[in-house]
């Protein structure tokens, strides 16, 4: 077996066989430096004439952007060297060449860079990004794994909508119509009843027809679920979810964060308790603002800025009105044309990262709520027998990985967030 690059640190001394793809090359009077990269890292490989084979400094005239090497050389230790370590080449062969390799150290545009993301996911800087995705996605997983939740995974072909007809994802399903699942939250309500703590992470699908930063038609969700919480058991959930996530990807993705020139100290103040909002405390910070806001309006990017501007923490909104939250959100018992839901809305303008809230137990209520927002009850029949057979209060959220991981990689727009980005007008790669 070969050696990785990110393994050299146990390597010093030895001489080892490195394959990888050529990053960079140069040559300097009697020396040459090949940079490799092998995925999981780069190293400079520096071949002296009289040191190394003499093929190998013949090869070099035969290097290319992205061709494919294999180099043998004894690790050293060199902190000038990215990665801290190089190799004292000896040997040097192209395997496979590559030939005008699209994407060079020069500027490209967004357009060009999207049409080659097969490739571009090969750059520092969308590796990095990457990486601390997967990142956040295992401290995700480690958080609820480490507090007795059960993962439960959720469809994808659903036969009903979770979050409004309009941007439902059609398809077929054999000679019946389906949807793309836009959230695992009503079989997650389900499996509470079964399970207690559970929680689903996979792909979300909403056919949402707008270009913004924000927004992608095939986006990760993780949602758990509680059975027995209410509102504000959720929020504080929610709360030590977020502080978790975000400082264990400041303390294990510090060199990818520094990649990226991510300046850290706004993520470092992430911990709780985060502020609490009302929606109606919410509208009188934005009316400040924004003057023609409408009370009772859901709020938009510039709305949500507003807010979120005010403090050095994500802040939760909770009690928006009924009247623009999903059929499933318990109403206030106090003033019911408030609803128990919860927003979290991330600091330095990123918005809303978490959706979620407290869900309708009763039976009779959520068959009118059904019929309110013109759902066919009858697509909802396994639901309502939650309602039937022992309900029980329960909530839960979701958070979207995507928006998450902009955020914390300080980006202007998702779609570098994610390998292969499903975008409004655009599903190519
Ligand atoms: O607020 P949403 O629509 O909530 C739900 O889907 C609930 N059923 C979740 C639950 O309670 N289990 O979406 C939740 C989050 C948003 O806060 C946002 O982070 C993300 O999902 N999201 C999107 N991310 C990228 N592109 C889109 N088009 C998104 N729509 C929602």
């Amino acid at each position: 077996m070969g050696v990785w690059i990110s393994d050299l640190k146990d390597h010093v001394g030895q001489s080892v066989t490195l394959k990888g793809w050529v990053y960079n090359f140069r040559s300097s009077g009697k020396v040459k430096f090949l940079l490799l990269r092998d995925g999981t890292g780069l190293c400079q490989c520096v071949y002296f004439k009289g040191e190394c084979e003499d093929s190998a400094l013949e090869e070099f005239p035969n290097l290319s952007q992205e061709a494919f090497v294999e180099v043998q050389g004894l690790v050293k230790e060199e902190a000038r060297s990215p990665g801290g370590y190089e190799l004292g080449a000896t040997h040097l062969k192209v395997i496979s060449k590559s030939e005008n390799y699209p994407i060079s150290p020069k500027e490209h545009g967004t357009d060009f860079l999207m049409t080659n993301r097969h490739l571009w996911l090969r750059s520092k800087r969308q590796h990095a990004i990457l990486r601390i995705r997967a990142e956040l996605i295992s401290a995700m997983r480690d958080f609820f794994d480490g507090r007795g939740f059960t993962l439960m995974d959720a469809p994808i072909f659903t036969p009903s909508a979770c979050e409004g007809t309009s941007t439902l994802f059609e398809t077929q399903y054999f000679d019946q119509k389906a949807y793309l699942s836009q959230s695992g939250q009503l079989y997650m309500e389900a499996a509470a009843a079964a399970f207690g703590k559970v929680y689903c992470f996979g792909p979300t699908f909403r056919a949402e027809k707008s270009k913004t930063r924000r927004h992608l038609i095939e986006f990760w969700m993780i949602e758990p679920e509680v059975a027995f919480n209410d509102l504000y058991d959720n929020m504080e959930l929610a709360e030590q979810f977020v502080e978790y996530i975000v400082q264990r990807t400041l303390k294990n993705k510090a060199e990818e964060l520094k990649a990226i020139e991510r300046d850290t100290s706004g993520l470092e103040k992430i911990k709780g308790p985060f502020p609490r909002l009302h929606y109606a405390e919410a509208c009188e910070i934005i009316k400040k603002e924004n003057p023609d806001f409408v009370v009772g309006d859901d709020f938009g990017a510039p709305d949500e800025t507003i807010i979120s501007s005010q403090y050095d923490k994500p802040v939760f909104v909770h009690h928006y009105p009924a009247a623009i939250k999903a059929f499933y959100m318990k109403a206030d018992d106090d003033d019911p044309k408030y609803s128990m839901s919860c927003d979290l809305l991330a600091t330095e303008g990123y918005g809303e990262i978490i959706g979620g809230g407290q869900r309708e137990e009763s039976y009779e209520t959520l068959v009118g709520k059904i019929k309110e927002h013109d759902l066919n009850q009858e697509d909802f029949d396994w639901y309502l027998d939650l309602r039937k057979y022992g309900t029980f209060p329960h909530s839960g959220f979701g958070l979207g990985l995507e928006r998450t991981v902009a955020w914390v990689c300080g980006l202007n727009h998702v779609r570098e967030t994610i390998p292969f980005p499903r975008l409004y007008g655009r599903y190519h790669p």
